[in-house]
């Protein structure tokens, strides 16, 4: 898959994400992220309505469980259609093995698969004091995204600064797959390690996850074509 910009549609409900996706011209199918607020509100239904429409979808549920249990969870997601999905890395080498067996379908296709290294909500100081994880932030990323390529895995979910960090532990082929963007001229909002497009794309990002800066604007037509032509130049 070519590199690309995924709009976080993070709505509460199937109706306001299409209204949403309305708003984009016939031949504009942006790749759309999926998470759990959306999937768990308004169920499966809104994955098959989005793919009907031509999207590519990121179905971003960051499983983590026993393999048992993620292997069949994976199963039934692969037979939704989706381009993309997700794991904790956290979940272990064994998991996510499993998580891949689930997801290759008969044919021997299947979505990519990316691990969730450290949320950019978990600082170095809680993860060490609550999680009792001695080891700095970047080494734990550096070793959990070694786990997911080792488990077979495409790449991970990191932040934008850190996508160096995961190309040269693994490949520069390993999908970095990047939230955290911002406009030079925008808000942070509640994100902290933030970065504009055109940044990501110099350090190494393969898809930018984007949500308010879009979904937001008073133009999200216009602010996601801004962050095409910064992303992908
Ligand atoms: O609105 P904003 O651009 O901040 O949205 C970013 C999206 O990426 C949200 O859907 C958020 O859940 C997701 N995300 C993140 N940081 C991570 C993992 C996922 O912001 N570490």
């Amino acid at each position: 898959m070519a590199k690309d910009v995924i709009i976080a549609c993070d709505f509460s409900n199937a109706q306001s994400t299409l209204d949403f996706l309305d708003k984009f011209p016939q031949g504009t199918k942006p790749f759309v992220k999926i998470g759990m607020e959306l999937f768990y509100g308004a169920g499966p239904e809104i994955v098959r309505q989005i793919k009907s429409r031509g999207h590519k979808i990121f179905l971003d549920l960051k499983l983590h469980d026993i393999p048992n249990t993620v292997r069949k969870t994976m199963q039934v997601l692969s037979a939704l259609d989706i381009d993309m999905t997700n794991v904790h890395a956290a979940g272990t080498i064994d998991m996510m093995k499993a998580a891949l067996e689930g997801l290759t379908r008969p044919d021997g296709s299947r979505p990519v698969l990316v691990a969730v290294t450290q949320l950019t909500s978990t600082s170095q100081e809680r993860m060490q004091n609550e999680l009792l994880i001695g080891a700095t932030i970047e080494d734990t990323i550096s070793q959990y995204a070694f786990n997911a390529k080792c488990a077979g895995l495409d790449g991970v979910v990191c932040s934008p600064l850190e996508a160096s960090i995961v190309k040269k532990r693994c490949s520069s082929e390993f999908y970095a797959v990047t939230p955290g963007i911002r406009f030079a001229d925008s808000t942070a909002d509640d994100q902290v390690r933030i970065t504009t497009p055109a940044r990501a794309r110099e350090i190494g990002s393969d898809y930018i996850v984007v949500g308010r800066p879009i979904t937001a604007a008073a133009d999200p037509v216009a602010a996601y074509n801004r962050c095409v032509s910064e992303f992908l130049g």
